[in-house]
């Protein structure tokens, strides 16, 4: 029995022993998982706080609809009187399909720098043969000097040239070339003006009070081009004149690029900043420079805060900073980065996340339109740009879902925009018929749209087309049309220089 009840004992403790142990592992994998459950649930709590801020209910879409109209009467009224510039173009003529000649133009303002030339064949032929060359912008120039800049501009055109016209005898002709500067500009007629702020990430100090054009022109002549600066225009006038060459009913133009714009076709009578100076004309169309459009309705974050407060231009292109390419990816990786150090769902994290800029806006609409099952193209990019391996599918799903609520936002905001613009001309079939009825049968309004983020990236532009019906209605959205124009801005600065030197007054 002795024997017997000793080795019961040993018995008794092994038994114990394993009891123990296998108590301490499922306390282990209890607490990992209560563990793996709140870092979960931070993240979840992370990601539905940022959409909860992102919101753009139908109701506060219209709010900013209100707003954008209220900003355009208010920028129309006085310089300064809004945040919306609201610029005079000193365009009066948009093309119609009777341009004749070979034209260039010269692109700048966005993430590439575009050359072309552009040959027109006159009434009822249309754009006969199109040249364009395109580069990145190289950074340093962006932060350089005017002479660095033009001078740049100029040697890119002179080879574009050398190599288009060789050594016929057209080379020698002057040509006309039309300049299209994506920033803010004070115009004072067509083919001048000046600079009233950077944006996109360009600092280039000594343009200050200069004439755009004049710094174009000397640096066409220090090397030897015998080009004539025709117009200068912002990317989406260039943009307006390409569609309305293409549709007569196309009334604005919008830009959602690496940053984002709209211009309109405007009454003179409107424009009460410069009533009396404006009777020969017939229309003109206004650059707004919505980017730096604001109102307290817009949905904003404290992402959005930081990100404009560490921008160069901290409270400039409030609109712009939700909306453009140049901010989608920096927003979502700002988000992101918090769940990462907040939660831990991505493991161990390099220092990437926390770069600013590491996630362009590209790559996020990669990770947004990833149709694979196991969303591979979303853990390519964490491998190869952020360097952070193997995230489970789980996170990478909200990764996505972040993805998403950043563009959803900007879409509709567009959408919004696009819809302010057509309801201060009238042409949102708001305004009552003679009958008293809302003018559903009103008139077919085109927009021009171009833009990488909106070309390249259906979802983006699924998400403005929904909104618009959201906001209108299904009838009165069916009156509206987005058209894109790739390549627009620059084909369309040709096609004004060339309606311009026909000397075609109050087209419009
Ligand atoms: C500029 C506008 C331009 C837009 C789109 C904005 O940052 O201020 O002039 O039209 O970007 O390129």
């Amino acid at each position: 029995m002795g024997g017997g009840g000793g080795g019961r004992g040993v018995w008794f403790g092994v038994a114990a022993g394993c009891a123990a142990a296998a108590c301490v592992i499922a306390a282990a994998l209890v607490s990992r998982r209560v563990k793996s459950h709140r870092r979960w649930q931070r993240a979840a709590e992370l990601v539905a706080e940022f959409e909860e801020g992102c919101a753009t209910s139908v109701g506060r879409l219209k709010q900013v609809v209100d707003a954008m109209v209220v900003e355009m009467h208010a920028g129309l009224a006085s310089d300064g009187g809004s945040k919306l510039k609201m610029l005079l173009t000193y365009v009066d003529s948009l093309p119609d399909g009777s341009e004749e000649g070979i034209f260039y133009a010269l692109d700048l303002g966005g993430t590439n720098f575009r050359v072309l030339q552009v040959q027109l064949g006159g009434k009822g032929s249309n754009i006969l043969k199109q040249k364009v060359e395109r580069q990145p912008i190289p950074q340093e120039l962006m932060i350089s000097t005017c002479e660095k800049m033009f001078g740049f501009i100029a040697s890119k055109l002179k080879q574009f040239v050398e190599r288009e016209e060789g050594l016929q005898e057209g080379s020698h002709k002057t040509r006309a070339l039309g300049f299209t500067f994506s920033f803010p500009v004070r115009q004072n007629s067509v083919s001048s003006g000046v600079l009233i702020k950077w944006t996109k990430g360009f600092d280039i100090e000594d343009i200050a009070e200069k004439d755009i054009v004049e710094c174009l022109q000397e640096a066409l002549t220090k090397e030897g081009l015998s080009m004539q600066v025709a117009v200068l225009v912002n990317d989406t006038v260039g943009t307006l004149a390409l569609g309305h060459y293409h549709d007569q009913d196309t009334v604005a133009a919008v830009i959602i690029g690496t940053g984002t714009n709209a211009c309109y076709v405007e009454r003179p009578d409107a424009i009460i900043k410069y009533q009396g100076l404006l009777t020969n004309y017939g229309g003109m169309v206004i650059n707004m420079e919505w980017g730096n459009f604001w109102t307290s309705h817009l949905p904003r974050t404290s992402y959005d805060i930081d990100l404009d407060e560490d921008s160069p231009n901290p409270t400039d292109q409030g609109f712009e900073k939700l909306i453009s390419g140049m901010y989608l990816g920096e927003i979502t990786r700002r988000v992101l980065s918090r769940v990462a150090v907040e939660s831990e769902v991505f493991g161990d994290v390099s220092d990437k996340l926390s770069q600013p800029f590491a996630l362009s806006t590209p790559l996020m609409a990669t990770m947004h339109e990833d149709d694979s099952a196991d969303l591979r193209e979303v853990k390519r990019i964490f491998e190869q740009i952020l360097q952070i391996p193997d995230i489970p599918l789980k996170t990478r799903r909200l990764v996505v879902k972040v993805c998403d609520i950043v563009t959803r936002r900007a879409a509709r905001l567009v959408a919004s925009g696009i819809v302010g613009i057509l309801k201060k001309i009238g042409r949102d079939g708001s305004a009552p018929s003679t009958s008293g009825h809302l003018r559903a049968q009103s008139k077919r309004s085109v927009v021009a749209v171009e833009g990488g983020l909106y070309e390249g990236y259906a979802l983006f532009r699924d998400y403005v087309d929904e909104a618009i019906v959201e906001i209108l209605g299904e009838e009165l959205a069916q009156n509206i049309f987005l058209k894109s124009t790739a390549d627009g801005s620059g084909t369309g600065a040709a096609l004004l220089a060339a309606a311009h030197l026909s000397n075609r007054k109050g087209y419009i």
